[in-house]
C-alpha cells in the first residue's frame, strides 16, 4: 500500500507539470488579448476616421518594407506641440517625449518567430488594410478580429492563388 503511494505521489508530481506545460505550449494565438489597453488611449477612430489621417502617414512602412512599423513620438510631436495639449490623454503623451522615453504600445498583431509576413508584397497585390485588419478607421482601440493562425494566411492565399509553399513563409 505504502509502495502503491509513493508511485501515485511520483506520478502526480512528474505529470502535473507535463500537462501544465503541454498545455501552455498548445494555448492557441488568440487567446492573447485581441484589444488590450494601451499605455496612452490613442484613437483610430478619431486621427483616421474623423480627421481622416492616411494609414501610410504613421505606418510608413507598409509599402515598401515587411513591417508597417509603429510611429516614433515626433510623428505624434510634429502635431500636438499645438493641437490639443490640454488633454490628459495628449499631456500623458507630452510627459513621454519630455523625458524622451518611448511608449511602450502592446502589441495587437503579432506572429511567432518563424514565420515571414511581408506587408509590401500585399499592399502591392491590391489588398487594402481592411481585408486583414477590419475596419481600424472606426475602432476608439484597436481589435484584432481574425485569428493569424496558419490556416487563416493559407485559406486567403488559395483564394488568390499566392504561394502555399511551406518555405514562402516559414524561412
Ligand atoms: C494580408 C493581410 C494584411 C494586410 C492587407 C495588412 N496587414 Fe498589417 N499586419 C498583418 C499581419 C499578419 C501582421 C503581423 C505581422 C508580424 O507580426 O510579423 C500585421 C501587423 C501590422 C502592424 C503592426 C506593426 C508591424 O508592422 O508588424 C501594423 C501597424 C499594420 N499591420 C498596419 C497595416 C496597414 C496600415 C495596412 C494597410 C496599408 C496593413 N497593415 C495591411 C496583416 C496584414
Ligand atoms: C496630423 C495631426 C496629428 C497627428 C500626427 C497626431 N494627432 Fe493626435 N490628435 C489630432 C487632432 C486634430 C486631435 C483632436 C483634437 C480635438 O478633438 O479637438 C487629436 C487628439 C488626440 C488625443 C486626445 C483625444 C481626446 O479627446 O482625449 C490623443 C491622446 C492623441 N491625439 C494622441 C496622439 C498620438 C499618440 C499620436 C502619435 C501616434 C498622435 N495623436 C498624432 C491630430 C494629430
Ligand atoms: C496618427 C497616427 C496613426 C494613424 C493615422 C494610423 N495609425 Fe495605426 N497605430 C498608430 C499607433 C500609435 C498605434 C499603436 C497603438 C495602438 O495600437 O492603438 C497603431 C496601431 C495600429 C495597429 C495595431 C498594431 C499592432 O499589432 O499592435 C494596426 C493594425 C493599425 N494601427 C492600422 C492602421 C490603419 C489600417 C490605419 C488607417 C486606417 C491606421 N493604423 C492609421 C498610429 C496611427
Ligand atoms: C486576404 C488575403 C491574404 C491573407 C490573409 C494573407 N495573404 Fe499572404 N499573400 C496574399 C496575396 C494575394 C499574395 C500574392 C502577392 C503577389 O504574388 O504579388 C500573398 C503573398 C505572400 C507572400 C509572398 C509569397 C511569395 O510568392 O514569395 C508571403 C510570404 C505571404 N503572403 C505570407 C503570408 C502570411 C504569413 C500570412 C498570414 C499571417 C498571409 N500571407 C496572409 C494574400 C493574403
Ligand atoms: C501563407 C503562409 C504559410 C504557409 C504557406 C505555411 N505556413 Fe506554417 N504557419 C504559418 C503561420 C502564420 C503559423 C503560426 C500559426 C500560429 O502561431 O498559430 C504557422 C505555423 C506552423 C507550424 C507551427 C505549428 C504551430 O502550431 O505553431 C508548423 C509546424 C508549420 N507552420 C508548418 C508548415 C508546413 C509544413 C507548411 C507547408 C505545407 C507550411 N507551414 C506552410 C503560415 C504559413
Amino acid at each position: 500500500m505504502k509502495r502503491f503511494l509513493l508511485v501515485a505521489v511520483l506520478l502526480i508530481l512528474v505529470c502535473v507539470p507535463v500537462a501544465v506545460l503541454l498545455f501552455l505550449y498548445n494555448l492557441p494565438i488568440d487567446t492573447r488579448d485581441p484589444s488590450p489597453q494601451q499605455p496612452i488611449a490613442f484613437s483610430h477612430r478619431l486621427h483616421a476616421g474623423d480627421y481622416s489621417i492616411d494609414c501610410r502617414y504613421c505606418h510608413r512602412g507598409v509599402e515598401v518594407s515587411p513591417v508597417a512599423g509603429i510611429p516614433p513620438m515626433a510623428t505624434c510631436q510634429s502635431c500636438h506641440m499645438f493641437i490639443a495639449n490640454d488633454r490628459p490623454e495628449v499631456a500623458k503623451l507630452l510627459k513621454f517625449i519630455e523625458r524622451k522615453e518611448p511608449v511602450e504600445w502592446v502589441r495587437v498583431y503579432h506572429l511567432p518567430e518563424h514565420v515571414y509576413f511581408p506587408h509590401m508584397m500585399h499592399i502591392r497585390a491590391g489588398l487594402n488594410c481592411e481585408k486583414c485588419h477590419d475596419k481600424v478607421a472606426s475602432m476608439e482601440r484597436i481589435e484584432r478580429n481574425v485569428s493569424l493562425e496558419m490556416g487563416w494566411c493559407l485559406g486567403c492565399h488559395r483564394d488568390y492563388e499566392a504561394s502555399i509553399d511551406c518555405w514562402a513563409c516559414h524561412i
